[in-house]
């Protein structure tokens, strides 16, 4: 989160959060609010919208309607900010086994600009 983000604020925060594909709602008005540092578990049978949620807060997926924010950023209009601010650990492995490990770290620091330093 940016340093002058303040403790205690709402890092994650939906607003009536929708996503249509056609006709079909999968993720109806979600409203969520989590505190940084919260620990926030997304629980729901098979097909419930978790992951169409979790596309739509990490930019992959534009919402339908409703609003989101992360660290104050809105995954709509300021996906790049919003991208800065996340983390995201896949189900599925996701290192490249093809290279090192500190292979595939150099090229997670590249793509985030971490300083070389
Ligand atoms: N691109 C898409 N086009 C059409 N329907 C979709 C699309 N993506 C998801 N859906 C539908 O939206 C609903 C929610 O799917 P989603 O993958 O978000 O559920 P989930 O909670 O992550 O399920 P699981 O626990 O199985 O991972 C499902 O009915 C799914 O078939
Ligand atoms: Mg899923």
């Amino acid at each position: 989160m940016p340093a002058d983000f303040p403790k205690r604020a709402v890092i994650l925060d939906t607003q009536e959060l929708t996503r249509r594909f056609d006709k079909f709602t999968a993720v109806d008005s979600v409203n969520i609010s989590v505190e940084a540092g919260e620990v926030f578990g997304l629980l729901g049978p098979n097909g419930a919208g978790k992951s169409t949620v979790i596309k739509m807060l990490t930019t992959l997926l534009p919402p339908t309607t409703g609003k989101a924010t992360i660290a104050g950023y809105d995954v709509t209009h300021q996906q790049g900010a919003v991208r800065k601010v996340i983390g995201y650990v896949p189900q599925a492995l996701s290192a490249d086994g093809s290279l090192t490990g500190y292979e595939n770290l150099l090229i997670f620091a590249k793509l985030y600009d971490i300083p070389s330093k």
